[in-house]
Formats: structure tokens, C-alpha cells, sequence
């Protein structure tokens, strides 16, 4: 049984069963949020010295003795007891280990339920912030390497079979999309949680006239929770982060997952480095990309961290019930983003690409089988159904015979369609690059439109940087 004791125990005995200890523990967990909870503590002291609930030489004692728990948890001196249940709890004991009776005046004007909302809102900034630093950097290396690989060409795919030409910068483009938009959900995220939950107390606000614009401004909120009970009982900064992060971590899997493709041997159009790839224990040939199956793999819990707080939020009654604690496992598992986009960072900075296995690819798949019906359709004026069906019956031929587009005998072709056997028409009609050239749409693959998007995309880069968020201080001053 335990030898500490609760927090509560002038009502009961105060000891507990001990499987009500193990299950009811966060300490193992939320020992990760004690700068947001020392941060949370510190401004809360100072205010209670303000309005003159603590004097100046006890405030002095209190802030004193936190910034002396900061470092024993630094220099890991700072032992956890499950029985102590949170953070916060091992926080009051060890104060008052510290300093004596006058440690418990911290918790005047101030319920734990208040305590969690404000450590896990300074917690939700912090990562979003470094999340939001990591994706940025993940666009611009993407625009970098789309630069580099412009003349590139390489097969566009729909249901995995071979579609049509586009360059390799416009498929990374395609990407840069998508963590631009996540880059504006964890923006979202950011805001939402840049509110002032502390000092309403359990949940209907405090017998204090206490100074909440004070911890505002200390704390580096930007508004406050207006409603006490909406301030202790919501979790909706965490389902922002959890959602951005589970699109990002789909986003992501996507990409290593055509990675992986992409380098084997089937594909075989993209090369990386040995550093970043294993070898085998018994096959000694291998040449395996782990860091992109760990990162499909880990996008898995990743995303489901959303679905599992939803189904622990769900019909959950008003105000703070125990429930809430289990944010805590989805909410800290969420950094865990951040190394698998720097991992991201590095598979995109390092491959190397190999050109003649993707021209391989675009011809033994018949990627311009669409440019050579529109081209019947242009130049011949046959209907695009006709045209479509001659091409299909060329295509047809090929594979039977073992022929692609461009190697197909010309008395074959012109035996299907006289136009076909015109070399002039019939070559700039299937060339790959000119392929791409002729997709002049907005948002197409011709080099204008890949090259106006590449500045559109580093223009927005421009002003998202001067929107990014502050780093939140969490330092104790
Ligand atoms: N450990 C609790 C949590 O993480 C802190 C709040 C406890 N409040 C309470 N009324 N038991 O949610």
C-alpha cells in the first residue's frame, strides 16, 4: 500500500486500492508535459501574489522551490510514485517537501481540472510549433528537389497500371500540396489552442477575484475560454492536432509507400543511399527501405490517435470526468510526427533517379496511347471514339507482338490507320516530352505550367513564413 498521500484526505481515509493506483496513473505519461505544468504553476503563483492571497516572501518560496523541481527533473533527480497519480500532484508534494506547509497555498483559486486544460493547451502550441518548422522545411526541400529534377520525365499511374507522361517535379509538386495544406490544418491547431483555459477553477469559476488577463499575458495566450465549464471539460485543441497530424501522417505514408515502389525492382526508377537503407541477416543481394516502411507503419497509430479519443470523448456528460486522462497516450504520441517528417526530409533530399528505367517504363506501358488518339482526333478529324479504338487496336497489336509505340514496324501501323504509318505525325504524336508539353491547362504538366506552379508554391511559402507562430517560452521568469 502506499506510503504517500492523496490529495483528498480530509474526506476519506486516503488510501488506495492498488490496482486503482496502476490504472489511474498518468505520471509515466505526463511526466513529458512538467515545463507546461511548471509554466502553468510559476504564472499562477505570481497572480496569487498580485491579488494578495500569498505574501511576497511566500511567493518568493513557491516560485523558488518550482524552478528547483525544474532542475531536479532536468538532471533526473526527481523520482515518480504511481500512487502520486499526475503531474501535478508530484509537482505540490515535492514543493512541499521543499518549502514546507506554505507549498500547499499554491492550489488556492485552482483545481488540477484547470491545471491539465492549461499544461495540455501550452503543450499543443509547443508541438505545433515544431511541427509546423519541420513541414515547412519538408516544402521547401520538396521545391528544391522539383527544381533540380524539372527535365525529368516518368509515368503517372492510375490504379497502379501506367497513365500518362508528367515530370518528376510535377509528381513531387503534387506533394508539396498536400503538406501545404496540412502546414494551414496545424496553423489552425495552433490558433485554437492559443487560449487561456487557467483560472476558472473546477468548473464553475472561483471565490477569488483572480487576475486571468494576467496569466494571459504570462502564459503568452492570445484569447481566453469564456465558459468555465466549456474551459475544463473540452478537448477540442487536442482533436485540432490529432487530426492535423493524421493527415500528415497520411500524406506521408502515401509517399514512402511509392518510395518503396519506386526503388525496387520492379520499378527500379529511384536509387538512395546506404545510410539510408538496411541490408539483410540471410539474403545478401538485399537492399531494403526501412525508414519508409516505419514511417508507412508508425503513420498507422498516428491516425488512429484521432479515432481513439473521438470514441473516448463520445457522449462524455459535462463537465471533467476521469475519461479525459486518456488524452494524454494520443496527445504525446502526436510528436512522434516530427521524426518521421524529418525522415521524410531525408529520403526526398537523397534519392537518385534513374532516367532510362522510367522512359523504360513509359513505353512498355503505352503513355502516350492518349496523345496519339488526340492527335487522330486534331490533325485526322476522326471522333475521339474511333480514335480511341484504333489506338486500341495498335496497343493490342504491340502487346502481341512485343512491340511498344515507338518501335511498332510502320506497315503495321499504317495497315490500322493510314495516318499512323506518317512518320512525322506518328513520332511527335507519342514523344514523351512532347507528351507533357501539351498539357497546357492550369495545373497541367507542361514545363510553363510546372515552372508557374513552382512560383506559386514558393511565393505562398513566403507568406506562410511571416504567419508561422512564435516558439511559446516555457522558460520559468
Ligand atoms: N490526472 C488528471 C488528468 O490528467 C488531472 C485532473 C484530475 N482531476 C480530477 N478531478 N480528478 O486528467
Amino acid at each position: 500500500m502506499s506510503t504517500k498521500e492523496t490529495l483528498w484526505k480530509g474526506r476519506s481515509e486516503g488510501k488506495l486500492h492498488p490496482l486503482l493506483i496502476k490504472i489511474g496513473e498518468s505520471i509515466s505519461l505526463d511526466i513529458k508535459l512538467y515545463r507546461e505544468d511548471l509554466k502553468g504553476s510559476y504564472a499562477h503563483a505570481k497572480m496569487l501574489k498580485n491579488i494578495g492571497l500569498l505574501s511576497d516572501e511566500e511567493a518568493h518560496q513557491i516560485l523558488d522551490g518550482l524552478k528547483k523541481i525544474q532542475k531536479e527533473i532536468e538532471n533526473q533527480e526527481f523520482p515518480l510514485f504511481p500512487e502520486l497519480e499526475d503531474i501535478h500532484t508530484h509537482v505540490e508534494n515535492r514543493l512541499k517537501e521543499l518549502i514546507g506547509p506554505i507549498a500547499g497555498k499554491l492550489h488556492t483559486a485552482r483545481s488540477r481540472n484547470d491545471q491539465i486544460a492549461v499544461d495540455t493547451h501550452l503543450f499543443v502550441k509547443k508541438v505545433s510549433f515544431e511541427i509546423l518548422n519541420s513541414l515547412y522545411r519538408l516544402c521547401e526541400v520538396i521545391v528544391s528537389r522539383s527544381e533540380e529534377l524539372m527535365d525529368v520525365i516518368m509515368p503517372s499511374y492510375t490504379h497502379l497500371q501506367v497513365a500518362q507522361p508528367v515530370r518528376m517535379s510535377h509528381y513531387l509538386m503534387s506533394y508539396f500540396w498536400m503538406f501545404l495544406r496540412d502546414i494551414e490544418r496545424m496553423m489552425f491547431a495552433y490558433q485554437q489552442a492559443d487560449r487561456l483555459p487557467l483560472g476558472v477553477g473546477a468548473v464553475a469559476g472561483v471565490n477569488y477575484e483572480n487576475d486571468r488577463e494576467f496569466l494571459r499575458k504570462e502564459l503568452g495566450f492570445s484569447d481566453f475560454y469564456e465558459n468555465s465549464m466549456d474551459a475544463v471539460s473540452s478537448r477540442d485543441h487536442i482533436f485540432n492536432l490529432l487530426y492535423a497530424v493524421a493527415m500528415i501522417s497520411l500524406h506521408l505514408s502515401r509517399l514512402c509507400e511509392e518510395l518503396i515502389l519506386y526503388s525496387s525492382v520492379e520499378f527500379n526508377f529511384l536509387e538512395f543511399p546506404d545510410e539510408l537503407t538496411t541490408g539483410s541477416s540471410l539474403m545478401p543481394q538485399k537492399k531494403n527501405l526501412d525508414l519508409a516502411e516505419l514511417i508507412r507503419a508508425k503513420s498507422g497509430r498516428l491516425i488512429s490517435n484521432l479515432n481513439t479519443l473521438m470514441i473516448v470523448m463520445k457522449a462524455l456528460p459535462l463537465t471533467y470526468n476521469r475519461d479525459l486522462q486518456e488524452d494524454r497516450k494520443p496527445l504525446l504520441e502526436s510528436e512522434e510526427v516530427i521524426d518521421l517528417i524529418e525522415a521524410t526530409i531525408l529520403l526526398i533530399s537523397h534519392f537518385k533517379v534513374k532516367e532510362k528505367n522510367l522512359e523504360n517504363s513509359l513505353h512498355q506501358g503505352f503513355a502516350t496511347a492518349t496523345d496519339l488518339a488526340d492527335a487522330l482526333v486534331v490533325e485526322g478529324n476522326l471522333p475521339f471514339r474511333e480514335a480511341h479504338h484504333i489506338v486500341g487496336m495498335l496497343v493490342r497489336i504491340c502487346v502481341e507482338k512485343s512491340y511498344h509505340l515507338g518501335n511498332i514496324p510502320k506497315e503495321i501501323r499504317s495497315q490500322i490507320h493510314p495516318l499512323l504509318g506518317n512518320d512525322e505525325f506518328y513520332f511527335r504524336a507519342i514523344d514523351l516530352k512532347l507528351s507533357t508539353e501539351k498539357k497546357k491547362s492550369r495545373g497541367g504538366t507542361s514545363l510553363s505550367r510546372v515552372k508557374e506552379q513552382i512560383q506559386l508554391a514558393k511565393k505562398r511559402l513566403t507568406e506562410i513564413k511571416s504567419q508561422l507562430p512564435e516558439k511559446p517560452n516555457l522558460d520559468l521568469d
